[in-house]
């Protein structure tokens, strides 16, 4: 029988094979169109546990399947259950895809395609590794439960119910994530914090129609002024958000952790070439990577209102409609954000205005503890896999069921990134390092064997 290292050298070609079929696969969670597409996905994905033998489970729900699989259980050892999902955002704008999003292609050594790294990519490697196990020594050195979801990009609604209902089913002793980044190329990281969400659209709704902008306008309230207003007020001039309490469970990021960030080899140069910027801007009083992995922040996503066509047009729309979120960090509460919202702009509703605010998804902040036996365990492992010691950081993403796992199924968590903040997750062009595809699926196979040695 060839060795794990063997095994993992001479597969390469074909995990990028399998990992393209999948990113064929248009599985975008949020358009009811390709729901199909989706179950397809999902369909996949089990296809390949059953391959490995897992006992395998397609779960349909309200929404879009879990796909459920778990490995013989290898008594005396700890039980590791692997989180990921199958779904993908949006193509979109699909013009600026130099190649179709779900015709994945080869360049530069990275696979371009929606859903390379967020999150099919990453998921996979620890498949694969499964895999290797299973055909060099013939079976896994601890036992490996997977939940892999179809709704990771719309919130996860569907998933704490079945986390709830199957705590015994799903009982480990850490979950394993990689749906995050690495520190930088050459420098992987394990992911310590990442920001909970609070995501709201607000609708206004002025005159019964459109009207002309010179006959009524400044006599009648403008709804895109109004809500332009609004916007306006969530954050003031120094970047604080302005609703009432917003900071009062922010738990405030002590000197240790701040020097620890300082610490780390970033060059705000090269972030703003990455992102195409000539500055920057923020919370005052914060560096970069503080606002970006410390503190809660406040977007505006989509901003919808009056005549877009080509040209002008005077026209006094009737409705305005804005989305926009607020990520989180420990110990804000999503629920109080709401409810301060509400607070801030009831008030400052102008006459002849009816607002509708809807409250989409909403997850608490996240900040693992760094004691954890497991990030011994993922450091070596990393550190085998990719051939550098990872580095601590935060991120300010939001995966909504980490909070789930550690409280229900009362475990630790590690999230460990294979991407790179530079691979247009969520817009055109997303694409994943072809060799930390393989350099992931190394570190996930070494660190299925560092856990074997730990006491469960
Ligand atoms: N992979 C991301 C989460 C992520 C992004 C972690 C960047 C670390 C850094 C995940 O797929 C995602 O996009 N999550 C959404 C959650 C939202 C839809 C509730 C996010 O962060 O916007
Ligand atoms: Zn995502």
């Amino acid at each position: 029988m060839t060795d794990l290292k063997t095994f993992l050298a001479e597969n390469e070609d074909q995990f990028v094979d399998d990992l393209c079929e999948l990113l064929k696969i248009p599985s975008v969670s949020t358009d009811s169109r390709h729901a199909g597409d989706v179950k397809a996905a999902g369909d996949w994905v089990a296809d390949q546990f059953r391959k490995l033998g897992f006992k395998t489970e397609v779960i349909d729900t309200k929404g879009h399947p879990i796909i459920y699989a778990e490995s013989e259980p290898v008594p005396g050892t700890p039980v590791a259950m692997v989180y990921g999902h199958y779904d993908v955002q949006p193509p979109d704008p699909l013009d600026e895809w130099k190649t179709p999003p779900f015709e994945p292609t080869i360049r530069d050594g990275n696979v371009v395609a929606r859903g390379a790294t967020d999150d099919k990519g990453q998921m996979l490697t620890h498949i694969k590794s499964a895999e290797a196990w299973i055909k060099t020594a013939g079976k896994l050195p601890i036992q490996l439960k997977y939940i892999i979801e179809g709704e990771e990009e719309i919130g996860s609604e569907n998933l704490p119910g079945f986390i709830e209902a199957n705590k015994e089913k799903l009982a480990c002793d850490v979950v394993v994530i990689s749906d995050c980044s690495q520190f930088g190329p050459g420098q992987p990281a394990i992911t310590y914090g990442l920001k909970g969400i609070a995501y709201f659209e607000l609708k206004l709704f002025g005159p019964k129609q459109d009207l002309h902008s010179g006959t009524f306008g400044g006599a009648v309230t403008n709804p895109a002024n109004a809500i332009s207003k609004i916007l306006a007020s969530l954050t003031d001039d120094q970047g604080r958000i302005q609703l009432p309490g917003f900071y009062d469970d922010v738990v405030p990021l002590d000197d240790r952790e701040r020097k620890q960030f300082a610490d780390l080899p970033f060059s705000e140069e090269k972030f703003m070439n990455q992102i195409g910027v000539d500055g920057v801007s923020g919370e005052v009083d914060y560096t970069t990577l503080e606002r970006r992995w410390g503190r809660p922040t406040c977007d505006i996503n989509g901003i919808t209102s009056g005549y877009q066509g080509e040209g002008a047009k005077t026209v006094l729309p009737a409705t305005a409609s804005a989305k926009f979120s607020f990520r989180l960090v420990p110990d804000q509460d999503n629920h109080q954000v709401t409810a301060a919202l509400k607070a801030h702009i009831e008030p400052q509703l102008p006459p002849g205005i009816r607002m509708e605010l809807t409250d989409f998804h909403g997850a608490p902040g996240f900040v693992v503890p760094l004691d954890s036996p497991f990030m011994e365990a993922a450091s070596k492992a990393i550190e085998k896999g990719f051939g550098t010691a990872p580095v601590l950081i935060r991120e300010g993403g939001s995966i909504p069921i980490v909070m789930d796992f550690a409280k229900h199924l009362d475990v630790d968590v590690l999230l460990l990134g294979w991407g790179l903040n530079d691979d247009n997750t969520h817009s055109p062009n997303e694409k994943f390092n072809l060799a930390d595809f393989q350099r992931g699926i190394k570190a996930s196979a070494y660190l299925w064997q560092e856990i074997s040695q730990m006491k469960p």
